[in-house]
């Protein structure tokens, strides 16, 4: 029994059935890739998993998503996205300070005690890496920071309701390589308390990173194994093919 168990979905955009019959244990406190060609519907399992995908127009989910057995659909949204976080591919901060940014959800929930939440920033801050780097400006607008800190920025502003599942779409896929390895770094230590869910495109990254791997072909989950498992003995032709380079 994984932390999250994905159960018979399927999800249409209209007439349009994007993932079909999908069955998945989701590992608890371990990191799981998903791979696969653009447009298979790996960001729409993600926004499917914290309920998200409700929110497009004409989607329609079929089969059940549990959550530590509870099925996610008799969950408040706000219970859910409390429990498991998604961040984007575009780091998505918002127009405010550092440190605005880090206790904008706490604040939400009423929590106004401002040394807890400077030590709540703090904290944050150091798991994600950031804190080194910003700890004497956290009054500086987020905006103003690169690519890699607003990436960072927007995981530690994830993890400051201490979520229990984290869904990471494409991290580093604007990101150099010492900012991908930081992000890396970040979440391999990160992976010692939370689930952590990331779609790649970059297969080193699922390989040197992820303890399973996910390969989602035109909505259909083909083969999902260990990492090591995946690419070094794929069952399926498609994976095999898929790994080697010849679409996607
Ligand atoms: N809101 C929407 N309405 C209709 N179709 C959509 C919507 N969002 C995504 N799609 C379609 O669903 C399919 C899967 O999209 P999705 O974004 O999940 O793919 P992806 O695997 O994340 O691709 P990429 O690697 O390019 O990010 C695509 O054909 C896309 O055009
Ligand atoms: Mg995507």
């Amino acid at each position: 029994m994984g932390i999250i168990s994905i159960k018979n979905l399927s999800v249409s955009y209209g007439n349009i059935k994007i993932l079909k019959n999908i069955n998945m244990e989701i590992n608890e406190r371990k990191i799981t890739a998903i791979i696969g060609p653009s447009g298979c519907g790996k960001s729409t399992l993600l926004k499917t998993i914290n309920c998200m995908v409700e929110e497009e127009t004409l989607s329609r989910v079929e089969g059940e998503i549990l959550f530590k057995d509870n099925n996610i659909k008799e969950m408040t949204k706000e219970d859910i996205r409390k429990e498991i976080g998604l961040v984007f591919q575009n780091p998505t901060c918002f127009p405010f300070s550092i440190y605005k940014n880090m206790v904008y959800a706490q604040k939400y929930y009423g929590n106004t005690d401002k040394k807890k939440l400077k030590h709540m920033v703090e904290e944050k801050l150091k798991i994600a890496g950031l804190y080194d780097e910003v700890s004497n400006d956290l009054n500086k607008s987020a905006l103003k920071l690169s690519g890699g800190q607003q990436q960072r920025l927007c995981i530690a502003r994830a993890l400051t309701v201490d979520p229990q599942v984290i869904l990471l779409d494409e991290p580093c896929s604007a990101l150099d390589v010492k900012n991908t390895k930081n992000i890396e770094e970040m979440l391999s230590k990160l992976s010692q308390d939370y689930t952590i869910i990331i779609v790649t495109h970059n297969l080193s990254q699922a390989k040197r990173i992820a303890d399973y791997t996910a390969f989602i072909l035109n909505g259909e989950l083909v083969e999902y194994s260990d990492t090591e498992t995946l690419f070094s003995n794929p069952k399926d032709k498609r994976t095999r093919e898929y790994i080697e380079g010849i679409y996607g």
